[in-house]
Formats: structure tokens, C-alpha cells, sequence
């Protein structure tokens, strides 16, 4: 399979799984599920959980046993989005192409949706299925642990904290490594654990998530100066507009180019215990950098 039926083939099967996980949009109340489905369902290239997927097969599993996993990942992103979205936070109108939640449905509305999703991606997590060296309480507080203070929500903090500061790259790399990089890494770390990988091969992905999850955030910032509103789905130019100190701000767009490429390259050797089984990963890894969304 080439790359591109590859992800959307995994993309279409994450999709039917987050169809079945999520309640009907017309379970009451229904206003808050036609939100969550309508944050869901707007069209996002659905990496995190591609690479739970991509991360269960390098290690030898089965995609049904990765499935719970990698829809749990997605919800948490997309709650992440949702509130990184309101006004009080990047304040944005547009997200996967459309207005935002809180543009349909009121900030209040979209404050709580997040919160749903963030909920729903443990309902859904629960039911994953153990492996031998694996059981739901590994899932569980791998992914609490990256959705926590500590990461995510930790790097969401740094990153308006930011808002107006000079940063230093340390200090940028530590709000990537939080706010990006930690789910990254977890979605290929819970797709390895369902099948049932070893701790050097988690080892291994960690590394690789860690690489990559920085790569992306650097390119998500070059996008942000380089790409137009309309291909990104997203409003162009807002970190400049908020004074964000980022990649292109700090080093330039040649030298964050040049930094998304090593990123790249450190994020692919650390795939070597992982052999020829992580060749779709490389693949991956390649194609990211070369996005233009
Ligand atoms: C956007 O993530 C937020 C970042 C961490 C840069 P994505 O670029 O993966 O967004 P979607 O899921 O495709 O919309
Ligand atoms: C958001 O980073 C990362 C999250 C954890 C949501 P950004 O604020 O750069 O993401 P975009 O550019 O709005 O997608
Ligand atoms: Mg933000
Ligand atoms: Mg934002
Ligand atoms: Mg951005």
C-alpha cells in the first residue's frame, strides 16, 4: 500500500471507530453531542492516531486492538483544540476549515465540550483490551500523564505565558516537548503496548515520538507564517498577530527548516531497534515534513 491510501485507509477506520465510540448526536442532551461530533468530525488529518495504528503494527499487533487507543488520542487532541480555540485562549474562528466550536455553539458550549471529549477519551481508552505485559491501568495513567499539568495542559500554560515574551530556544523547546510532543508520543506508545511491544522497544518509539512531536510543532509554526488561511483550515499568521515567540520568530524560516529536518532525521534513527517493521513510520515521518497543512 502507498502512503497516501495507507493514511487514508487508517484515517477511514479511526473514523468508524470514533462513529461508534461517540454518543448520537441526537442523545440527550443533544446539544452538547451534536458539538463534540461536529469538533470531531470536521476533518483533521488524524496523525495521532495514524501513528497509534503505525505503532502497533511495527511492533508486530493487530489494528482492531489499537482502535480504542488511537480514538481515545484523537478525542484528547480535539478537546485540546476546542479550548485552545476560545477567546480567552488563541482566540480563533476557524479550525479543520470551519468556524470553531464556540463560533456555532456559544464559548460556554464549547468549554464544555472539551470537557466531554476529554472525559470520553478515558470512557473509550477503558475499553481497551489488555496485553500480557499491558493492562488498562498502564493505558490509563499514560494518557492521564501526558493530558496532565506536567504535559499538555503544562505546555498550554508556557505558551500564553509566552504571549509578548522573548523566548529562548530552551524555553521554546520545553513548551514543544509539553504541549506537542507528549501526545505524539503517547498515541505510538499505547499502539506498541497493545501489542504487547517490549520496554526497549517502547524506548525506542519514545524517542522517535519526542523527534517527531518537536518537528511538527516547528512546521505547524512555519505553516502558521508561510501558508495561506485557506489551506491550513486554520487563520494564518496568528502568532506573529499574538507575538508568540516561535521557531520562525526566534531562528528564521531557513534555520527552522533546516532544524525541522534534523528533528526529522534524529526522530528516524531512533527507529533502528524497531528495523524493517518501522518503514511506514519512516514514511511517516518523511511525509510530515514535507506537509503544506
Ligand atoms: C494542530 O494539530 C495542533 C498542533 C499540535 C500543532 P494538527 O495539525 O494535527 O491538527 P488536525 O488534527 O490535523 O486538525
Ligand atoms: C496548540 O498549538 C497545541 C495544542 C495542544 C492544542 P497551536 O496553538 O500552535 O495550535 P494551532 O496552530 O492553533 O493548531
Ligand atoms: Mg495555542
Ligand atoms: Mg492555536
Ligand atoms: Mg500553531
Amino acid at each position: 500500500m502507498d502512503l497516501k491510501t495507507y493514511l487514508s485507509t487508517r484515517a477511514a477506520e479511526v473514523d468508524a471507530a470514533l462513529d461508534a465510540f461517540l454518543p448520537k448526536a441526537k442523545e440527550r442532551p443533544p446539544t452538547i453531542h451534536a458539538a463534540m461530533r461536529y469538533s470531531v468530525f470536521a476533518g483533521g488529518k488524524r496523525l495521532r492516531p495514524v501513528l497509534c495504528l503505525a505503532a502497533a503494527e511495527a511492533c508486530g499487533g493487530e489494528i482492531p486492538n489499537a482502535l480504542a487507543p488511537a480514538c481515545a488520542v484523537e478525542l484528547m487532541h480535539t478537546y485540546s483544540l476546542v479550548h485552545d480555540d476560545l477567546p480567552a485562549m488563541d482566540d480563533d474562528d476557524l479550525r479543520r476549515g470551519r468556524p470553531t466550536c464556540h463560533k456555532v455553539y456559544g464559548e460556554g458550549m464549547a468549554v464544555l465540550c472539551g470537557d466531554a471529549l476529554l472525559t470520553e477519551a478515558f470512557i473509550v481508552l477503558a475499553q481497551t483490551t489488555p496485553s500480557p505485559r499491558y493492562g488498562t491501568r498502564n493505558y490509563v495513567s499514560e494518557l492521564a500523564e501526558t493530558g496532565g499539568s506536567r504535559k499538555l495542559i503544562g505546555g498550554q500554560v508556557m505558551d500564553l505565558e509566552g504571549e509578548g515574551e522573548n523566548l529562548t530556544k530552551r524555553g521554546l523547546i520545553r513548551i514543544h516537548e509539553a504541549k506537542t510532543a507528549a501526545l505524539l508520543t503517547t498515541s505510538l506508545r499505547l499502539g506498541a503496548m497493545t501489542a504487547n511491544a517490549t520496554p526497549a522497544k517502547l524506548a525506542a518509539l519514545t524517542c522517535f515520538g519526542h523527534a517527531l512531536g518537536l518537528a511538527f510543532q516547528v512546521i505547524d509554526d512555519i505553516l502558521d507564517v508561510t501558508q495561506s488561511t485557506d489551506i491550513l483550515g486554520k487563520t494564518a499568521g496568528k502568532d506573529a498577530a499574538v507575538e508568540k515567540s516561535t521557531y520562525p520568530s526566534i531562528l528564521g524560516l531557513d534555520a527552522s527548516r533546516k532544524e525541522a529536518a534534523k528533528l526529522t532525521k534524529a526522530a528516524m534513527d531512533a527507529l533502528t531497534p524497531l528495523g524493517t517493521k518501522a518503514a511506514r513510520l519512516r514514511e511517516i515521518a518523511s511525509h510530515l515534513l514535507k506537509r503544506e497543512y
